[in-house]
This record gives structure tokens, sequence and C-alpha cells, in this order.
């Protein structure tokens, strides 16, 4: 299965493609500069160049699945939330519908929702907006997208334990709650073997449910 990773160069990204590769997948990593490469090239991972501002439709070409774990960042304006996290997430689940990629996990993040009224309900909303696209995109389009919305909480570089809970979005966990970056990652691949995560939504957190469980509960 070749796997499109857009945002493969951030934290998360990183961590996805080197859990792709591990396992039987054929990862391609979409990268925005050449200078990127080389970390890439010396796990033996093939990039594309690519930009969620601009068409996308030659890195989606011939991939059978997406994973987006791209994000503008906090270090940037609210143009580039709705540019990259909003209008950039739906231009990648056109193309992966219109190129056959029919399968599509999304990194979206707990209390993403458009009608958001939080601290920072800029980002909150544009990534509600987009995964509610990715919802209705069948309503819109011919082709239809087998996808999944992972929604962790604040991450973290918490070495991963697979061990988390999941829960309905909407969930507010009690006490404190993070998502180790290692543990979403492990999640976002390995929903790719869980029909179950197909069409699912929910939130992840560290916990103690074994992870392979977890994607069979939700
Ligand atoms: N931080 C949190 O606590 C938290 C909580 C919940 C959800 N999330 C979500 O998780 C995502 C991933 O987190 P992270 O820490 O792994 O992020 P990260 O390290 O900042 O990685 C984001 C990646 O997105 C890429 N990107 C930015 N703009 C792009 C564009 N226009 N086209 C293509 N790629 C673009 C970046 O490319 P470059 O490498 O070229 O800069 C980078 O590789 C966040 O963006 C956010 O939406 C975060």
């Amino acid at each position: 299965m070749k796997v499109l990773v857009i945002g493969a160069n951030g934290k998360t990204g990183r961590r996805v493609v080197r859990r792709l590769k591990a396992s039987s997948r054929e990862p391609l990593a979409m990268i925005r500069t050449p200078d990127q490469r080389p970390a890439f090239d010396e796990l033996g991972v093939p990039t594309v160049l690519g930009d969620l501002e601009y068409p996308i439709d030659h890195a989606v070409r011939g991939c059978d699945a997406v994973i987006f774990a791209a994000g503008s960042g906090s270090r940037t304006g609210k143009d580039k939330t709705v540019l990259v996290d909003h209008l950039g997430a739906i231009r990648s689940m056109v193309a992966a519908a219109v190129h056959g990629a029919s399968r599509y996990v999304m990194l979206s993040s707990f209390r993403a929702d458009p009608r958001s009224d939080s601290r920072i309900k800029h980002y909150h909303r544009a990534k509600g907006l987009a995964d509610d696209f990715l919802r209705t995109q069948h309503e819109v389009m011919e082709q239809s997208l087998e996808w999944t919305i992972v929604c962790p909480a604040g991450l973290t570089e918490e070495p991963g334990t697979e061990k988390v809970a999941v829960g309905k979005v909407g969930w507010e966990p009690s006490g404190e709650f993070q998502t180790s970056r290692d543990n979403l990652a492990a999640a976002l691949v390995d929903s790719l073997d869980e029909p179950n995560t197909v069409r699912r939504e929910f939130v992840l957190i560290d916990g103690e449910t074994p992870l392979r469980d977890a994607l069979r509960s939700v």
C-alpha cells in the first residue's frame, strides 16, 4: 500500500513515515523544500515536493492512501490557518478522491469544531471545517473516501507506550491528559489496518488500553 504522508517533515509526520516504513507499507513523504530530503533518503523513503497552498495532484497520483499530518503551526498568521489547516486539507481530500487514494486518515485536534469559541478558535474552527468536509465529501463528489479522523490532545515528546484511551468527539477526559506523538503516529498508521476505524472519529489520549484494542473499540 502506497501512502502519501502530508506534513512528513513535521514532528508527528516523521514518526508516521518511520512506522509506515517499518511495516509493509510504501510511504511517500510530501515535503516542502529540497533541503528536507536527506533525512528521508537515509531512511530509503521517496519524497515529493508539495505545498498545500497549491495543487498537490502530482503527489497524490498513484497513492492508495493519504495520512494528513501537516499544520500551519502557531508561529504563522491566521491567514495560514485558513489556507493550510482548512482549505489545504480540503484540497488534499479532493485530490485523494479524484486520484483514487480512497483511504484518508486525518490528524485533527481535540476540540476541533466549526463553531468553536475557544482561545484558539481560528484553529479549532479551521480543523472542524476540514473535518466536516471529510465526513460529507461523498455528498458532493462521485468518489467516496474511507476516512478516519483522529483527535489528539496536547502533543508531547514522551516515548510511545502504545497504550491509549479513546473516546467520542466531544469527550472531556477528567484530570490532566495529553497525547504522545509516538502514540499518535502509531494510531494514524495502524488505523489503516483496522476496518473498524473507517468513517469513525475519535479523541486519542495516552492511557492504559493497548492501541489495537482501542482502535477496534472506536
Ligand atoms: N501541538 C499540539 O499540541 C497539537 C494538538 C492537537 C493537534 N495538533 C495538530 O497536529 C499537527 C501536527 O503536529 P506536529 O507537532 O507534528 O507539527 P509540526 O512539527 O509543526 O509539523 C507540521 C508539518 O506541516 C508542514 N506544513 C506546514 N505548512 C504546510 C503547507 N503549506 N504545505 C505542506 N506542508 C505544510 C510543515 O512543513 P515544514 O516542515 O516544511 O515546516 C511540517 O512538516 C499540528 O499541525 C496540529 O494541527 C497539534
